[in-house]
């Protein structure tokens, strides 16, 4: 079982937040050193990244610019700022309900397709803590625990409420030209894995952002870039002349799997 010690609702597949001790120090020195102003994360996903950097200097005003394709995970950002507190407690409590009340299999895969809020919290909550299992666990009685959703005490809610943070819902490429000439914004990039396999290639999985790279002098680019990446040939090829920061092992919790992580940035440390 997974435990639910992230800075999210639950717990988000491809999270940074436990490899921080590798990450921060890169990402303050850049900062302090260049007088950064604005965060963008073109991938943002859980947004691990970014909630690090707030959690680092509590009173600092960024601007943040958080961008992902996923429009669930979007539109719970953007519910999340726009909505009142007695609000979001009855959506904590509409969510117990309906988990309470999802009995079998069918119910379970009729709710989690519908759209909204609901269906993508009980879908990921659920998924996440019991992969691939919750369905069966409840057709067999065994008993699982029923996870309540905690938004307001999620660090996720706090980092919201406390910064002022644009939401984007759409590809993250097009913000490297966008930022490009502005040497006060640090780009942090975490984009889905390098893709090497043709026959599944789909430009919405982030495998594009591999060919930005490689078609752009992102090198002269006057904005600070970040990747932090999977360590591997592919990698090293395309960002050969890239400064790397710092390469350290992370284990998956689920599979247990080791990977080697790489963070590189496009200009040298001063
Ligand atoms: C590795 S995860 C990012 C994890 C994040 N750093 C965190 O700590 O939670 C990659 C994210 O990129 C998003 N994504 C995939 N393709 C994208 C694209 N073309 N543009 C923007 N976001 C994309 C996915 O929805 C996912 O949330």
């Amino acid at each position: 079982m997974v435990k639910k010690t992230n800075h999210f609702i639950f717990p988000y597949i491809g999270n940074k937040i436990t490899e921080e001790p590798h990450i921060i120090p890169y990402l303050t020195s850049i900062i302090d050193k260049n007088n950064i102003t604005t965060i963008v994360e073109p991938f943002t996903g859980s947004a691990s990244l970014s909630y690090m950097i707030w959690k680092h200097y509590p009173n600092k005003k960024f601007k943040y610019i958080l961008n992902d394709t996923d429009k669930n995970l979007i539109n719970f950002y953007n519910t999340l700022k726009n909505t009142s507190e007695e609000d979001l407690k009855k959506m904590e409590s509409d969510y117990f309900d309906i988990v309470k009340n999802i009995q079998t299999n069918e119910q379970y895969n009729h709710f989690i397709k519908q759209e909204g809020l609901m269906p993508y919290f009980v879908k990921y909550n659920f998924y996440n803590i019991n992969p691939g299992r919750f369905p069966a666990l409840k057709l067999n009685n065994h008993k699982i625990n029923i996870y309540r959703l905690n938004i307001l005490e999620s660090g996720i809610y706090q980092f919201i409420k406390n910064n002022d943070i644009e939401f984007n819902l759409g590809d993250g490429i097009p913000l490297f030209d966008k930022y490009k000439d502005d040497k006060q914004t640090l780009i942090i990039s975490d984009p889905p894995y390098i893709n090497l396999c043709n026959s599944s290639y789909n430009y919405k999985d982030g495998s594009d952002m591999y060919q930005y790279i490689y078609n752009n002098d992102t090198l002269t680019y006057k904005s600070h870039l970040i990747f932090i990446v999977q360590k591997m040939w592919i990698i090293n090829l395309l960002f050969e002349d890239w400064n790397t920061l710092n390469t350290y092992h992370k284990m998956y919790n689920i599979t247990k799997r080791k990977v080697e992580h790489v963070i590189l940035y496009n200009h040298f440390l001063k």
